[in-house]
């Protein structure tokens, strides 16, 4: 027994690396999206997803649930804003006087152990960098720190086009499921996996207090065409009391529900110039609502 187990390995390893790699049999949930592009998935989103209390009077808060619980009601794109807090950097809300959501890299941390444990997930990060924090001294290091960055997928080529992405499929077996998109400041000759995400993304308005959800391409960057842009609905309603603008999770409900989002998508398809549904649905208060059944719609599921 013990001279077997001594050969194994050296009879295992050589027709191990000669097999044909295992194939993800679900991804994202669904076995069907195996083999669709990552720019073709329509992916629930969560804004400024660090923001969550559960108590009503923390005004700044856009979610209730904690990020974990956020990924098991099946967000897909976890938003969220940076500040320097100090020398670190944060996920703040505006400021981190008015909401601190801890250290960019505690967050990171998390997300990884969730991916650890759900492995035929592919998850889409999208940060924004008001304050033009240092990608090499600052942003890198924490994405390296939690571990996440052996997860996170480089492009061949930039700007992507939506018809470019690869399958959900392949990204899970390559082990490269985790994408990062930036809003300003990001620099892939700098850290190649943080991409710039108005090349590839465009996003409707922002601060709806509007319960129509009117679309309309609001930021984009010239880099390619509109018809190659994958593109993001800002889908959630805000409560304006004089020049505050709040989320209101009194709507929660209404506006996560399948009939808005599936009203709002559909009147978004005309500007996509290639007939598509928005890649990603980004909402407050993820856990109202139905949100996973709408975007499931969307999906044709
Ligand atoms: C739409 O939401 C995203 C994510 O919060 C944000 O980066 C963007 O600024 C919003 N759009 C506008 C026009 O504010
Ligand atoms: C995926 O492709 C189908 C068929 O062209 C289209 O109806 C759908 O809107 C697309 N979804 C996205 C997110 O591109």
């Amino acid at each position: 027994m013990l001279g077997l187990s001594a050969l194994l390995p050296l009879l295992v390893v050589p027709f191990a690396s000669a097999a044909p790699k295992s194939r993800a049999t679900t991804c994202n949930g669904h076995a069907e999206l195996c083999d669709r592009s990552y720019g073709n998935v329509t992916f629930m989103g969560s804004h400024d997803s660090f923001a969550y209390s559960d108590d009503p009077l923390a005004l700044a808060r856009d979610q209730e649930v904690d990020i974990p619980s956020q990924l098991d009601l099946g967000v897909r794109l976890l938003q969220a804003q940076s500040h320097m807090n100090g020398d670190d950097l944060h996920f703040c809300h505006t400021s981190c006087i008015l909401f601190d959501g801890g250290k960019v890299v505690d967050y990171l941390t998390v997300v990884k152990t969730w991916l650890d444990s759900n492995t035929e997930e592919v998850l889409t990060l999208l940060f924004t960098n008001p304050e033009a924090v240092s990608l090499t001294d600052v942003w890198k290091p924490a994405f390296d720190d939690s571990g996440i960055s052996d997860l996170v997928y480089v492009p061949p080529n930039l700007p992507m086009k939506q018809s470019d992405w690869p399958t959900l499929g392949d990204m899970i077996d390559s082990g490269k499921r985790v994408v990062v998109f930036m809003d300003a400041d990001s620099d892939p000759s700098q850290v190649d996996f943080i991409l710039p995400e108005f090349d590839m993304i465009w996003e409707t308005p922002y601060g709806y207090t509007d319960d129509s959800f009117p679309c309309s391409i609001d930021r984009t960057s010239n880099a390619q065409s509109t018809a190659d842009h994958m593109y993001m609905i800002n889908h959630s309603l805000n409560l304006k009391i004089g020049d505050i603008t709040i989320s209101d999770p009194g709507e929660a409900d209404t506006t996560n529900g399948v009939d808005s989002i599936v009203a709002a998508a559909d009147k978004c398809v005309s500007y996509s110039e290639d007939n598509t549904y928005p890649s990603f649905v980004l909402l407050d208060f993820v856990n109202l609502g139905d949100a996973k059944a709408a975007v499931d719609k969307l999906n044709g599921f």
